[in-house]
């Protein structure tokens, strides 16, 4: 399998009244051709801040720490604006919560999805309008040669938000990063937007990162899901192992508090505690001791190494030796 993208040891950290605090702490995944990764993790646990760094979009008060994040075999971690340019889009691609925003007000939709081909290849005009509206259909989108002309507000939001997924797919990345990309929208476009990430999943051959709190979402759609904590990947897998066997205290938590997951009738759980704030936490033993049920001395101590069971990995002192 063609390896896209290899991120290894990611840390990234942000000052506080408490002295630099880590966001995402000592974090690595592959994506190969054709995956679908659920990243999945309570509000504050590093989702964003994570996927922004690879971007090379992340806030200026970000210090990278540690990492290298390979794109084909080439480091993209800490690359300047003007370098990073050839990557965007054609390489990697993003689609957000708020399509409003990714969009500008000022421009035609078709010719913002259009633009998107100028930069980066030398494509005569016929051959970009026939991919910008094929790409467009292919997002759902109907009577595209009008809705080109198009400006966003005359858009609802669900067509805003395919607008925005051709933009993002139109120059065939490599990776399409999607952080929460259904959050914004009502409950019926929402599952309208599902299924097209499910359709582009089985025509696209890229690899796709899919940021949701959602794991009933995530079960429906990705292949594979990762969860996040406080900044640790603390479990990973095939998704269908993740979640018919999870072997994190945190993931079974998550399990228990999805509303309607296997269990209608009963009532909805609420993990106890919160996601510590930045400035709280502690670099020393597992994020999760202060909510987990099942805390040893050792889980304050000594962060927990991975255990695997054959794809299926963990982090919890619970397992291993
Ligand atoms: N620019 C910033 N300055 C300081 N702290 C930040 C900044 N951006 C994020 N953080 C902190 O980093 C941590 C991770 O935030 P992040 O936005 O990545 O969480 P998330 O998992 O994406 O959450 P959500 O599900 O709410 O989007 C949080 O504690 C957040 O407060
Ligand atoms: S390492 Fe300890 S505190 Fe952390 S999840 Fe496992 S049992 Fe709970
Ligand atoms: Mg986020």
């Amino acid at each position: 399998m063609n390896k896209l993208l290899e991120v290894k040891d990611l840390t990234v950290a942000f000052p506080t009244s408490n002295g630099e605090k880590y966001a995402v702490n000592h974090i690595s995944f592959d994506l190969f051709e054709n995956d679908f990764v659920g990243l999945v993790g309570e509000s504050g646990c590093g989702k964003t801040v994570a996927t922004q760094t690879i971007l090379g979009i992340e806030s200026p008060s970000a210090i990278i720490k540690s990492g290298s994040c390979l794109l084909k075999g080439k480091e993209i971690l800490g690359l300047d604006d003007k370098q990073w340019a050839p990557y965007r889009s054609r390489n990697i691609a993003t689609v957000f919560q708020e399509p409003g925003s990714a969009l500008n007000p000022l421009i035609k939709v078709g010719k913002q999805i259009e633009e998107v081909l100028k930069i980066h290849y030398d494509f005569d005009k016929k051959k970009r309008l026939d991919l910008v509206y094929t790409t467009m259909e292919k997002c759902g989108l109907k009577d595209v040669e009008s809705l080109y002309h198009k400006y966003p507000h005359e858009l609802s939001g669900g067509m805003q938000q395919r607008i925005v997924i051709s933009m993002a797919l139109i120059a065939n990345p490599n990776v399409l990063i999607a952080d929460e990309p259904t959050t914004a929208l009502d409950a019926k476009v929402q599952s309208q937007i599902i299924d097209l990430f499910k359709e582009i999943s089985h025509i696209y051959k890229g690899a796709i990162v899919f940021i949701s709190h959602d794991l009933n979402l995530i079960e429906n759609i990705s292949k594979k899901v990762m969860i996040m904590y406080a900044g640790r990947i603390v479990e990973r897998g095939l998704t269908k192992d993740v979640i018919d066997s999870p072997l994190h205290p945190y993931t079974k938590a998550l399990l228990k508090a999805v509303p309607n997951y296997k269990k209608r009738g009963q009532d909805l759980y609420n993990i106890k505690g919160r996601v510590p704030d930045l400035k709280n936490r502690s670099n020393e033993g597992c994020p999760f001791a202060d909510r987990c049920d099942f805390v040893m001395d050792k889980c304050f101590k000594t962060y927990p190494a991975t255990t695997y069971r054959n794809d299926h990995e963990v982090n919890c002192h619970l397992y291993g030796e």
